[in-house]
């Protein structure tokens, strides 16, 4: 069972003994995803997650095993665990992704209870970014500048751009592999901090976010997810799993494009994990900062990534 972050043991240890025991990569990587989404000290997934400019906290969750097997929800924001939902849309519908009310709509039909997402802690640390008197522009759409592609950087006052609202990207993802060989990739995040309502990042999208192919590998994405989308990262990682790369070298391929392709800013990290379908495993960051935490039958470890681009 590998995890993005330091934090992963909470979620490890709670679903590592089903997987020891003969369970599903899948009821695996939910049961993490819960115990990540239920924790409030949490900030970046679930309750507790810190909100948009707006003050209000939209989730984004998904799940995959393989390309005809995946679900995701976007933009729900009275439910706390968005990759139990995105379970049952792959489940029970002939669809992939629900976004919104009528993502809403669908857990409520399934039973799930609604709850209050945004903490106090959250809120305070919301309410301080709306009145920090040393961020540049309060108008969101001037002040939170989406990253940029390099050949678009001309004219862009780059202070602005750093003086822009620290971003909480420490999305979830997880990545088991059970018993029998099967893999599962589950991604949840509340998203960028103070995000411009209405904004989904890559965390829910199948491909960006995270990727699943029993005959190739799985990969999950954490980080500034403007730059994970440009790349289709988790897509990308699998495919070069599929051709022959190992987990760290396809990591570090997909790592080199988006350095290659954004001119990268002082706020900004994209980090991955990735299995190949024979269980080698490897995980890598841009910068350093990342840890992953993995858990065997020899216990549960938090380490640095083994591959960092950048000093
Ligand atoms: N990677 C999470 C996000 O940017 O929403």
């Amino acid at each position: 069972m590998l995890t993005t972050w330091s934090f992963g043991p909470v979620g490890n240890d709670a679903a590592f003994p089903g997987l020891a025991s003969g369970g599903e990569a899948l009821d695996a990587v939910v049961h993490a995803a819960t115990v990540f989404e239920d924790d409030p000290s949490i900030d970046s997934v679930g309750v507790g997650g810190l909100p948009d400019a707006d003050g209000v906290v939209t989730l984004d969750g998904a799940i995959m095993t393989d390309p005809n097997r995946c679900g995701a929800v976007c933009f729900v924001n009275h439910f706390a665990n968005p990759v139990q939902i995105a379970r049952r849309v792959m489940e029970k519908t002939i669809h992939i992704t629900l976004v919104g009310d009528g993502a809403e709509r669908f857990a409520e039909r399934e039973g799930f209870q609604r709850r209050e997402l945004l903490v106090e802690r959250a809120r305070e640390v919301w309410m301080q970014w709306r009145t920090d008197p040393s961020a540049i522009d309060r108008d969101m759409y001037q002040g939170w500048l989406p990253p940029i592609n390099i050949e678009e950087l001309e004219g862009i006052d780059q202070t602005k751009r750093r003086g822009g609202p620290a971003g909480s990207h420490d999305t979830v993802g997880m990545i088991a592999r059970d018993v029998q060989g099967r893999l599962a990739a589950a991604c949840t995040t509340s998203g960028m901090a103070f995000k411009v309502p209405g904004r989904v990042g890559d965390s829910a999208i199948i491909g960006q976010g995270l990727y699943c192919d029993q005959e190739a590998g799985a990969a999950v994405a954490t980080g500034t997810g403007e730059l994970i989308t440009g790349v289709n990262g988790a897509f990308l990682i699998v495919e070069l799993m599929r051709r022959g790369a190992t987990p760290e070298e396809a990591i570090t391929e997909t790592l080199e494009r988006v350095r290659k392709r954004y001119k990268l800013v002082d706020e900004h990290q994209v980090a991955f994990i990735a299995a190949d379908a024979r269980g080698n495993w490897g995980s890598g960051a841009l910068r350093p900062g990342f840890r992953h935490t993995f858990t065997d039958g020899g216990g549960t470890r938090v380490e640095d990534p083994g591959v960092e681009l950048e000093e």
